[in-house]
């Protein structure tokens, strides 16, 4: 298992270029298993989970031609498509659940693996499985997996979501696409990557409106031939902007429009960064004394994303003064506690509230990554840490961020991928 060697402190100075985004590929590949014509698909980021994802359309059938940066896939169905999608694959990713949806719409069949368990949280997929039962999907859990079909194609109807959740309603947009009749989703989800889904089966031929929390979307017989650009990673965005504005640093980062991350923007701005934005640019300066927030709130979009509270976390240790974050959206997501006390932070938790005390001096050490945005804060405490800290198990890491490794040492970090 791969590890960082980082030398702190680091100076952070320069120019970085965002990927496409994770949680917005996820969902739309999941959706060619809808398309019976190829799709084309640019700016995906070479991160492990999409390979997953590539890896579970290879199985059920799917021809997948990669370009040689691995950015661009063309995705071709076949009429022996395989509705099937097992353990093996499905336990290293949750968002595997997004094909249970189309399958069900164009195969009206599939046996797909129930996610297990996860550490941020128990993420069950009872929201998924209701709505897409009110579209006319039959289900059973047997041994691990859904045994899910539908008598024909699914019919459209009303679904309120009783809580706003990204994934089912990624699923469900999906497979009210090729429904009959029309589908009414309340309460849904509203983050950037479902509005990229939508201009993606839009950009296809689907029918999706958006008003506010609700979307109709009117189903169609099937879907044309597209080629379509994912969107930048706003995540990421906002990791580099934690990072600049962590470091006293001055960076230029480049391939996203800064709207999408307007909130993080404004929140950094209060911690006193200098930030000025242009189209799909954005300049950020990092405060010589950077000022403690004094309630940081996770929600879903437009508020604070939780997956940028790690990171912000370690913001808050080298704050003057104290704060507090508060995690609205999974139930154990406070992992990344521990380690940084290791490098040094002074943070207390109480059920899903963290208390920060701020001028903290982070000094390296040996840490522990357990998910993908607790590593990346390990990773940002690091460079900015006096001395050596060694990151393990950075394949959590790996599963989201593209070659952070060369990003950060292209802007000064002093990092170093030990390969085991
Ligand atoms: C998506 O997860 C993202 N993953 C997560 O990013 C992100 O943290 C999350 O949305 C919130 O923004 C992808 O897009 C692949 P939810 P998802 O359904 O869809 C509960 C990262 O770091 N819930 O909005 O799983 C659930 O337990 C990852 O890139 C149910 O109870 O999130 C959670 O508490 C981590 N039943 C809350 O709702 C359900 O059926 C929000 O979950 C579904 C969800």
């Amino acid at each position: 298992m791969d590890k960082f060697l980082i030398d702190g402190p680091s100076k952070i100075k320069g120019k970085v270029s965002i990927s496409g985004s994770k949680n917005a590929s996820l969902p739309i590949l999941a959706a060619t298993l809808l398309f019976d014509l190829p799709v084309t698909l640019h700016n995906l980021p070479r991160v492990k989970d999409i390979s997953t994802m590539l890896n579970l359309l290879k199985s059920l059938g799917s021809k997948i031609e990669l370009s040689k940066d691995k950015k661009t896939a063309k995705i071709s169905n076949n009429k022996n498509m395989k509705t099937f999608a097992s353990y093996s694959l499905v336990k290293t990713m949750r968002g595997s659940i997004l094909v249970l949806g189309p399958l069900v719409a164009k195969y009206h069949k599939s046996k797909t693996s129930l996610p297990g368990g996860c550490l941020i949280g128990a993420r069950p997929v009872n929201y998924h499985l209701s709505a897409l039962e009110k579209l006319g999907m039959n289900y059973e859990i047997k041994d691990g997996y859904i045994l899910a079909k539908s008598f024909g194609k699914l019919k459209g109807g009303l679904i309120r979501f009783p809580k706003i959740t990204v994934g089912a309603t990624e699923n469900s947009i999906i497979a009210a696409c090729l429904a009959k009749g029309k589908t009414v989703l309340r309460n849904c989800a509203v983050e950037p990557e479902i509005k990229d889904l939508t201009n993606f089966l839009n950009s296809a031929g689907a029918k999706i409106n958006w008003k506010g929390r609700t979307c109709t979307i009117n189903g169609v017989s099937s879907l044309n031939s597209t080629n379509y650009s994912v969107m930048a990673d706003r995540i990421e965005a906002g990791t580099f902007c934690v990072a600049a504005t962590l470091a006293k640093g001055t960076l230029e980062i480049n391939n996203l429009d800064p709207k999408i991350i307007n909130t993080e923007l404004n929140l950094l701005k209060k911690t006193g960064a200098k930030i000025k934005v242009s189209k799909n640019k954005i300049h950020i300066n990092g405060p010589e004394k950077i000022k403690s927030i004094k309630n940081i709130k996770t929600n879903e979009f437009p508020g604070i994303p939780t997956d940028l509270q790690a990171q912000l976390m370690v913001l808050m240790c080298k704050a003057k003064g104290k704060s507090s974050i508060t995690e609205n959206i999974f139930e154990n997501r406070f992992m990344h506690v521990a380690e940084l006390q290791r490098l040094g932070a002074n943070i207390t938790t109480k059920n899903n509230k963290a208390y920060i005390e701020g001028n903290t001096k982070f000094i390296g050490a040996e840490v522990m990554s357990s998910d993908l945005r607790a590593s990346v804060a390990l990773v940002l405490a690091a460079s900015v840490a006096q001395g050596k800290s060694v990151i393990n198990r950075i394949y959590h890491l790996d599963r989201g961020y593209e070659k952070i490794e060369n990003k950060l040492k292209n802007i000064g970090v002093k990092i170093k991928r030990l390969k085991r």
